[in-house]
């Protein structure tokens, strides 16, 4: 899912790259070769596939608070994770204590719907499930507004729309801060 928005988000990423929440590596495809690429992932069952794939080094741990120095890296991608994260300004701060100045955030979440529609009342109907079932997601979350505010020098952000099942409209954020 997303091909499209994964290459274009990540397809001139430069350096040392830490991705937050990679998951089993839907990003590796779309990832240019020559970075250095770490990934953080708190999931350990997922560790084995992420070494598999010889892309990087995995470490185990939460995005709130990052195991690296200040600073030490150039970009930080983020992908179908903040969805997940309660703390989210928490993250988000950790993201640019990491980031070198100039450094990247590269960003593809699914937000909430706007107030008083069908999708958001579905959304906030599924939210119990997903919050059990999905790893703590809840589809009703304003990441859009979290990342403007979150103290970056500049935020490039565009939005689209994911058409779901029963007429549901699924918004998304992709887009590029810079600390
Ligand atoms: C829906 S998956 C997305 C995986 C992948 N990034 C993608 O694009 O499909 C959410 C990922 O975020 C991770 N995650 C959840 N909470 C996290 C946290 N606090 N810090 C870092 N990663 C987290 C989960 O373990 C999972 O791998």
């Amino acid at each position: 899912m997303y091909r499209d928005q994964r290459r274009e988000l990540l397809n001139d990423l430069s350096g040392t790259v830490l991705e937050i929440g990679p998951g089993s590596g839907p990003n590796f495809p779309y990832l240019p070769s020559g970075i250095r690429w770490i990934g953080l992932e708190p999931n350990p069952y997922l560790h084995e596939r992420l070494r598999d794939a010889e892309y990087g080094s995995v470490l185990c741990g939460d995005a709130e608070s990052i195991p690296l120095a200040d600073g030490s890296v150039d970009a930080v991608v983020a992908t179908i994770v903040l969805c997940s994260i309660d703390a989210q300004s928490r993250v988000l701060a950790e993201v640019i204590r990491v980031l070198r100045p100039g450094g990247r955030f590269a960003f593809l979440e699914h937000v909430g719907a706007e107030r008083g529609t069908w999708s958001r009342w579905a959304q906030r109907a599924v939210t119990p499930f997903s919050r059990r079932f999905d790893g703590g997601c809840d589809a009703t979350r304003d990441t859009g507004t979290s990342i403007t505010n979150a103290g970056f020098a500049r935020v490039d952000m565009t939005e689209f729309v994911v058409r779901g099942p029963l007429g549901v409209s699924i918004p998304h954020v992709l887009g590029r801060a810079t600390a």
